[in-house]
């Protein structure tokens, strides 16, 4: 739950583990916007506070375009402690990590890609690659793929959209495989995400989830369980992983299973593959089928719960409600509904809250007067 407790409701709070910690951080962030407020050359806050709209020229201002240090400060009131025991969402279900002491106590920082791929152009109206795009006419790929950036730059990953190439001889879902496979040479977690695919906490950071999910140095890849039905079983029956979000960790082990991985189709190694070049579910059939029953080590793929990782509320009933990670499947337009949440319910805590703490200029208290004014009343404003 999105919690930003103004003073008085903090007090009345029942003590639990999480509080203290919250109380902290608040106190932290308060003294370091303070400081900011006070110190010219740290703050983005001059953005909001010291500068008309008329000062503020896109081409002349470059603080104008320095996103990626006003969004970590807007959303930084709300993260949860990477090293936290438990994340309670907001169905009040209390989560927990996997083994404690966590492994993950620090930001691992640009370590981290969160990758876009596609191989379309993506340039008509609403498209992300379009220059110019209307807010009402938004595409739900692009809401999606925002959102990614948006996560990315509050928790201070790396974000890339990489304009894939296409294959010949298969399928073009086919292309996350080599293009992931890439980019694990330069990052060492790569988190690929569909574009129907948003993380639904944007104050969650990754390295808490990867606690939660047991990542370890063993892990190779993580992706999510699809809901259990008999077209998303393989040929073994198990349930089929899905690879609309995938967590990959760059190892030797990695890049070999990722070449393997695309080389399923030829048959070399596991015949009938190339049946799943152009054949649904593509490479997720192949992994499925064939890669995950060789990389059984400890930790080495993990299965994510469909009810975490996959799926959306409405999918409740198939237990796929995509708690950490929703996957709007069939109801795509979700995205830009998503999109907004992650801005405005972080924003409007925000401004409540600048309106509380300047209460002295926001508020004019006329209670105490009545109506009509008398003769020499008057209210100040
Ligand atoms: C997490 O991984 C470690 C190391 O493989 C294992 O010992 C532990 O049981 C796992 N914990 C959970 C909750 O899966
Ligand atoms: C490949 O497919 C054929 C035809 O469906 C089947 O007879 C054969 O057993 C399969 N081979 C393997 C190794 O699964
Ligand atoms: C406004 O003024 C009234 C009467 O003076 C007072 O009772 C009330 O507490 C004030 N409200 C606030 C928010 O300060």
């Amino acid at each position: 739950m999105i919690q930003f407790p103004p003073s008085e409701r903090r007090r009345r709070l029942p003590t639990n583990c999480r509080w203290p910690l919250s109380i902290a951080l608040v106190a932290i962030t308060l003294i370091v916007i303070f400081f900011a407020y006070h110190n010219p050359s740290l703050s983005d806050s001059n953005i909001l506070s010291g500068y008309s709209l008329e000062e503020i020229k896109p081409s002349s201002d470059s603080r104008y375009s320095d996103l990626s240090r006003l969004i970590p400060q807007l959303y930084k009131p709300f993260l949860h402690p990477i090293d936290a025991e438990t994340f309670i969402g907001e169905n009040e279900v209390e989560y927990k990590i996997a083994q404690n002491p966590p492994r993950f106590t620090k930001s691992l920082g640009k370590k981290v890609l969160l990758l876009d791929v596609d191989t379309r152009a993506l340039n008509g109206e609403g498209g992300m690659m379009n220059d110019h795009i209307s807010y009402h006419d938004l595409s739900p790929h692009t809401a999606g793929m925002l959102s990614h950036y948006l996560y990315a730059m509050i928790h201070g990953y790396e974000y890339k959209f990489i304009q894939a190439p296409s294959y010949t001889d298969r399928h073009q879902t086919w292309v996350k495989v080599p293009m992931i496979r890439e980019a694990l040479k330069t990052y060492d977690y790569v988190v690929f995400m569909d574009a129907d695919a948003v993380f639904h906490y944007h104050h969650l950071p990754l390295e808490w989830l990867f606690n939660h999910w047991n990542i370890t140095s063993d892990t190779m890849l993580a992706m999510a369980l699809d809901p259990d039905a008999d077209f998303n079983k393989d040929e073994r029956g198990n349930v089929n992983l899905n690879t609309g979000f995938i967590i990959a960790q760059a190892s030797e082990r990695t890049t070999e299973m990722f070449n393997i991985w695309e080389d399923c189709v030829t048959d070399n190694k596991y015949a009938n593959c190339s049946k799943w070049r152009y054949e649904w579910s593509h490479e997720q059939a192949a992994f499925s089928n064939y890669l995950r029953y060789e990389y059984t080590g400890p930790n080495e793929v993990i299965s994510l719960p469909c009810a975490e990782a996959n799926g959306y509320p409405k999918k409740a009933d198939l237990g796929c409600t995509g708690e950490f990670v929703r996957h709007y499947w069939l109801d795509k337009g979700a995205t830009v509904g998503a999109l907004q949440d992650a801005v405005t319910q972080y924003a409007a805590l925000r401004l409540h809250d600048q309106f509380h703490r300047h209460m002295k200029s926001t508020l004019v208290n006329a209670t105490g007067t009545t109506l009509p004014l008398k003769e020499g009343e008057g209210v100040v404003v």
